[in-house]
């Protein structure tokens, strides 16, 4: 399926995914002032209702936040974690003057409780309790999305804890209509059978033992009552006192091992955003206990060393070298990262000219390598997922980019009676048994087992990029480890290909995670290029969609700000 793509300085025609072509909602919106793209309208709009009342981005961004765990339970959430990537332009440089830029980055992924330990699964399993890391409460890892949240607005936000909590308490305590997705989620059979062994969760979501229809209003008068604590009483309202303590009767109950004190004890940390120099941009993204910075750093270096940028975008060879810049970069990552509070990581020396020299040299450029030659493990099967990604910018040029999960869709499954939230299973990010394969098929090593108070390895990768004229682009989508390989393949389409922002989001994208050793490919790619491929030594795997991304560009000139929402997902931007 090929769709001429009619921006300035793109010559060749883009595949797209076929959803695109279908789609009716407005490819992208436009403004001049502040704008919110996330992955369902109501949760954009309570972002924009901060803007409108003069927040900032990071007051808009945490509205959003809020409402998301209540509007999109199959990923928004209090019960599992996140990234925060924020780069605020200095509001006293002079117009002339090259941009300067404060950065942070917030890490409020979760943390395994003190009792984790790396056999915790593997002793699980030989009880017989094969999904302890995906299903259930021991599958929950110390949530941190409301201590990021409720930090990022302490720090730098304009608005008053409850007025930016007040658009998520509404829409829990009126109950909105449930969007058709969100539906088709519930129904899904892998999913429902597993939902319903949770009494909390088949109450809330399955009344009568069937899933809640569309159109059907959802009330979560419980969540309302955790979200007001947290409006009245901040952090403390849910790590400490009924919130926590039904947290941890619902570990009580069924087998986790949180306890009061790791709810405590929880802390989301201030981080140094990664920085890669991009063809006079700088791309402004996440470091490790995220892969996603290190490993689009590493790619990129690759595809430099091949001259890569001069090849057609989607071209058989372009794909290809992707390809295998991929796969060599799921290596290093499967091998080298994790916690970097457990253990110092090799960022540097991954990063290095030497290295990057000496990966770019073993390529073929003509067929695929075994990744079995790089990393050899044995392959495996990957199942449904959910995450959600929202960008937001204001009218300062403030620009903030959020990934947010349960990891699975809908986490461990588990609402927590009383509470009315879901518990993440984010332990399965850890390399639960080292060297089997995770919910991704990702085989991973030694530095992510699961020990006390460890933060699992992440493919998360919320971006921002800017230049001397200042922010350019807030980009970031869900996919597990396809994250980082979209952003990047996004990424590249704006800054090396100058494809338009619709375009760069609406184009087919491929994936390759090393293990397992197959090239997924989405619809929309003509039958030559997926022949090329083939032809090449490339197994194709086709996959239906990739991510949900959510994306704003600004134009240097007008300052005008183009939102586009992924037609692949149910996503919208608003602008005011
Ligand atoms: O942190 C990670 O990499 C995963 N827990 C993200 C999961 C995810 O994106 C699922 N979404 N589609």
């Amino acid at each position: 399926m090929l769709a001429l793509a009619a921006g300035i300085g793109c010559r060749t025609p883009i595949a797209v995914h076929p959803v695109a072509l279908e789609s009716t909602a407005p490819l992208s919106v436009q403004c001049y002032q502040g704008m919110v793209v996330a992955a369902e309208p109501m949760a954009a709009e309570a972002g924009l209702a901060m803007l409108d009342r003069g927040g900032n981005a990071i007051d808009a961004a945490v509205a959003t936040g809020f409402a998301l765990a209540v509007t999109y339970p199959v990923a928004g959430n209090l019960g599992g974690g996140g990234f925060l990537v924020s780069v605020r332009p200095d509001p006293n440089a002079l117009p002339t003057a090259d941009r300067v830029y404060d950065t942070v980055a917030i890490d409020f992924r979760e943390t395994a409780p003190a009792a984790a330990h790396r056999d915790l699964y593997r002793d699980a399993a030989a009880r017989g309790l094969e999904e302890a890391s995906t299903l259930g409460p021991l599958a929950a890892g110390v949530p941190g999305s409301v201590a990021g949240m409720l930090h990022a607005l302490e720090q730098w936000g304009n608005l008053d804890r409850t007025i930016v909590l007040a658009p998520a308490i509404r829409l829990a305590e009126e109950g909105f209509a449930l969007p058709e997705r969100t539906h088709e989620f519930l129904a899904a059979p892998g999913i429902a059978e597993r939902m319903k062994r949770f009494p909390a969760t088949a109450a809330l979501f399955y009344p009568g033992g069937e899933p809640l229809s569309a159109g059907a209003r959802l009330v979560q008068p419980e969540l309302a009552r955790t979200l007001r604590r947290i409006a009245d009483h901040g952090r403390d309202g849910f790590y400490r006192g009924p919130v926590a303590e039904a947290i941890v009767a619902e570990m009580e109950r069924a087998g986790g091992i949180m306890t009061l004190d790791d709810l405590r004890q929880y802390q989301p940390i201030e981080r140094d955003p990664l920085r890669i120099d991009l063809r006079g941009y700088q791309v402004i993204t996440m470091p490790p206990p995220s892969s996603g910075g290190v490993c689009i750093a590493q790619i990129l270096g690759l595809l430099e060393r091949w001259g890569w940028g001069a090849l057609p975008a989607q071209s058989p060879q372009s794909l290809h070298l992707l390809a295998e810049a991929m796969r060599r970069s799921f290596a290093d990552r499967n091998d080298y990262l994790g916690d970097p509070d457990h253990r110092p990581l090799p960022v540097e020396a991954l990063l290095s000219r030497a290295r990057l020299d000496a990966m770019a040299a073993d390529v073929d450029r003509t067929r695929a390598t075994s990744s079995a030659s790089l990393f050899p493990r044995p392959p495996l099967p990957t199942e449904s997922e959910e995450t959600t990604h929202y960008s937001v910018i204001d009218a300062e040029g403030w620009a903030v980019s959020v990934t947010t999960t349960l990891n699975g869709a809908f986490g461990s499954k588990a609402v927590v009676p009383g509470a009315g939230f879901l518990l993440n299973n984010e332990m399965d990010d850890f390399a639960t048994q080292p060297g089997e394969p995770n919910l991704y098929g990702l085989v991973q090593g030694e530095v992510n087992a699961v020990g006390p108070g460890r933060r699992p390895l992440s493919s998360m990768t919320p971006t921002i990029v800017v230049d001397r004229r200042g922010v350019r682009y807030v980009l970031g989508t869900p996919g597990g480890p396809t994250i980082l390989t979209n952003v990047l393949q996004v990424l590249t389409h704006l800054v090396v290909h100058r494809l338009p922002p619709v375009e760069a989001v609406h184009a087919a994208k491929i994936h390759h995670q090393c293990w397992p050793d197959v090239l997924v490919i989405e619809p929309g790619f003509p039958a030559s290029t997926r022949r090329a491929l083939e032809a090449r030594g490339h197994e194709l795997r086709e996959r239906d969609g990739i991510g949900d991304f959510q994306l704003i560009a600004v134009d240097p000139e007008t300052r005008l700000h183009t939102g586009v929402a992924d037609p692949r997902g149910g996503g919208a931007a608003r602008g005011n």
